[in-house]
């Protein structure tokens, strides 16, 4: 296992059978208009559970979703979707606990059979969760004979079900969602095989900077795409037109290059572009035949030759990282640059690819490659924290304390 994982116990190691087992999931999924667009951590969550179901433990699912603001959120943010969604998924009945902190459930709880599955509404209704409040955990102690954290997604949040919870039961450990997404992300964070290409592209410079600094330290090649690219290129006083810049990372970026190349490492930025005289002005589309790119236009993707260039990068790779989209994949005609990348990744079956990232991932999906990559992280904002060195509040909650910490009962 992992050595992150060191010292954590995973399912497969407790007795499930008539157990209360309380899986803490990431069911933050897309959903329009009670419609789920994209049921990636949905599925990706569904080997723990049957696992569980397999095993006899009476199962209490419990997710947050989106960031309910009071009362009015309720009808908009309920969990209902989800329920549906694991019925038809697993052809079992789920019932859906409306106030999980109440009395009304307990009943229901008392009576749970083996296999039978409870999912809580949405944690965040109620504002003990998002401050890591213990009396809200103690009320969800109450579903609780085994705590299992399989939401990767939400680890980096220090929320009541993933910090105050575990803390209070004695047998928790993690699921295979996570146990996988730790796996695959150590192989990028520490032991990757040269030569190690990664690909970072999305809007802004500012976002990216632990990463691209974390990154450098690692990397052989880095390729630059998507509009950070922009301030990059003008950091080499090369003309960008009307593309988005970020001005003021413009020295960071100047400098970064310096260190890179005084390094002996590559960087690949964009030779050529897609432009458009606006975003909307799908039919203006055109490629520039060098870096440099006009007044009255902006770039929003790479152009075939970059796309060919670092294609040819990925694939003398053995692991290849991509995070951020190289454009504006989500408009068809600015996918081609986003989908190349997931091409060349999927060709390079030798080497270890992953993608880590919200938006990568939904270009890594929507490329039609996803099943040929070596993994697509489930998390956003985890798995960039936890590739930038930080420590997850969620998995720090599951280890056993060091004798030194633990508290003398009075
Ligand atoms: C995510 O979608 O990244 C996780 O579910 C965490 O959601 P949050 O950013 O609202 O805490």
């Amino acid at each position: 296992m992992a050595k992150t994982l060191d010292g954590i116990r995973s399912i497969e190691n407790f007795s499930l059978e008539d157990k209360r087992v309380f899986i803490r999931v990431d069911f933050n999924v897309p959903m329009k208009n009670g419609v789920i667009t994209d049921d990636t951590r949905l599925k990706a969550a569904l080997p723990t559970i049957q696992f569980a179901i397999e095993k006899g433990a009476k199962i209490v699912l419990a997710s947050h979703w989106g960031r309910p603001k009071g009362p009015q959120d309720r009808e908009a943010m309920s969990l209902e979707p989800v329920a549906q969604y694991l019925n038809q998924a697993l052809g079992k009945e789920i019932i859906l606990v409306e106030e999980p902190s109440s009395e009304a459930p307990k009943a229901l709880l008392a009576g749970l059979k083996p296999s039978q599955i409870i999912l809580l509404e949405n944690l965040r209704f109620d504002e003990g969760e998002e401050a890591n409040a213990r009396d809200f955990a103690q009320s969800l102690a109450e579903y609780t004979d085994i705590y299992i954290n399989d939401a990767f997604g939400a680890s980096h949040r220090a929320h009541a079900s993933i910090v105050a919870l575990p803390q209070l039961i004695a047998q928790r450990g993690i699921g295979f969602l996570m146990k996988k997404e730790i796996e695959m992300l150590d192989k990028v964070r520490f032991d990757q095989e040269s030569p190690y290409v990664a690909i970072m592209g999305g809007a802004k410079v500012s976002d990216k900077i632990d990463m691209i600094e974390m990154l450098i330290e690692k990397v052989d090649s880095l390729i630059i795409g998507g509009a950070m690219a922009y301030t990059f290129l003008a950091a080499q006083n090369i003309s960008i037109g009307s593309s988005r810049v970020e001005k003021e990372k413009i020295k960071f970026a100047a400098d970064l290059l310096a260190r890179v190349r005084a390094r002996g490492k590559k960087i690949l930025l964009p030779e050529d572009h897609v432009v458009v005289t606006s975003l909307t002005a799908v039919e203006s589309r055109k490629v520039t035949p060098t870096a440099a790119i006009e007044e009255g236009w902006l770039g929003v993707d790479i152009g075939p030759k970059t796309q060919a260039t670092s294609s040819a990068e990925i694939l003398r790779a053995k692991t290849v990282f991509w995070n951020g989209p190289m454009g504006v994949f989500e408009t068809k005609e600015y996918s081609d640059g986003s989908f190349a990348i997931a091409k060349a990744m999927a060709e390079n079956a030798a080497a270890t690819t992953i993608v880590g990232g919200g938006d990568s991932a939904a270009a890594a999906n929507a490329s039609g490659y996803a099943e040929q990559l070596s993994h697509i992280s489930t998390g956003g904002g985890a798995s960039l924290e936890y590739l930038q060195g930080e420590k997850l509040p969620g998995i720090e909650a599951l280890r056993e304390p060091k004798r030194s910490e633990m508290v003398r009962p009075q």
